[in-house]
């Protein structure tokens, strides 16, 4: 668990082009270490590529990233990721997909330690996979042979959110990473996230479309809109929001949103 510090990010896609995107303009944000953060915001304002900004994706074109007070800008992503742990929406991401669930696992638990370093799996590793898969409570502990090809879409996330943190990461970043599940299993993999980030005090953020979930989890909930943070509530404020306030906010957003576009066009008008 580390603070992340992200301090006036900007990124723009295509830039000069017809397709350009300012996709981030400005984006500071600060996690105090063992914070769980819950970030929402429209399609398209910003959420993922603040996240992916973050692991290092891409280069920004302009601020700074600092990761548990290293200065991280600069660093290329598979460097990041010895820090960082990341679940994607889809549940095919993440995972090798003919390798065995026990495969994956120790792949995972030799992230980011010198090549050749326990290269088989030991005996004795075998056993703790088992005692690590066992608390999912999909009964995967007796199918740690079985290709990760051949999960639902529920224990593959579940999996992949173990693999994330069995090293645990200074950061885990998580990108709506049960929006593709069916209701139960989205609801036991939130579970399975609560818990890890508690137990491991893991520093983390997670994007999320659903109003429950970001009123119900987390430490503090960060709205993004057009690539900057524009709302940020925590403590007792926090844990007082219900989905119905968040949703109000969005309405409020729409409004202004329209009301922007209302004089853009008035400008437009003015000046033919
Ligand atoms: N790799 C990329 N190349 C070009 N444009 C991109 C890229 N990634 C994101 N964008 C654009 O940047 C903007 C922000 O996208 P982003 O994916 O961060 O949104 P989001 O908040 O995660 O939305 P959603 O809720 O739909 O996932 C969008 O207009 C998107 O099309
Ligand atoms: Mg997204």
């Amino acid at each position: 668990m580390a603070k992340l510090e992200v301090r006036g990010v900007y990124k723009t896609f295509f830039p000069g082009t017809p397709d350009e995107v300012r996709a981030l303009r400005g984006l500071d944000l600060t996690i105090e270490p063992g914070t769980f953060v819950v970030v929402i915001g429209t399609n398209g304002s910003g959420k993922s590529t603040t996240l992916n900004a973050v692991a290092g994706t891409f280069r920004v074109d302009s601020g700074s990233i600092l990761l548990a007070g290293q200065d991280i800008t600069d660093w290329a992503e598979h460097r990041r990721a010895k820090l960082i742990g990341r679940v994607f929406q889809d549940p095919l991401a993440g995972t090798s997909p003919g390798l065995s669930i026990a495969e994956n696992l120790a792949l995972a638990a030799r992230r980011g330690l010198p090549r050749g370093l326990g290269r088989a799996v030991p005996r004795r590793g075998v056993v703790d996979l088992r005692e690590r898969v066992k608390p999912l409570g999909m009964g995967l502990e007796d199918r740690l042979d079985n290709p990760i090809g051949s999960l639902s879409g529920g224990q593959r996330q579940a999996l992949t959110l173990l693999m994330a943190t069995l090293r645990r990461p200074e950061l885990l970043l998580l990108d709506e990473h049960t929006a593709a599940l069916d209701p139960r299993s989205a609801e036991q993999v939130i579970r399975l996230t609560e818990d890890v980030v508690r137990k491991q005090h893991l520093t983390t953020m997670m994007v999320t479309h659903s109003m429950a979930h970001a009123a119900s989890l987390g430490d503090r909930l960060v709205m993004v809109h057009q690539g900057r943070v524009i709302f940020d509530v925590t403590g007792a404020a926090k844990q007082r929001l219900r989905p119905h306030d968040l949703l109000e906010k969005f309405e409020e957003l729409r409004r202004s949103d329209q009301l922007d576009e209302t004089a853009a066009q008035l400008l437009r008008e003015a000046y033919v």
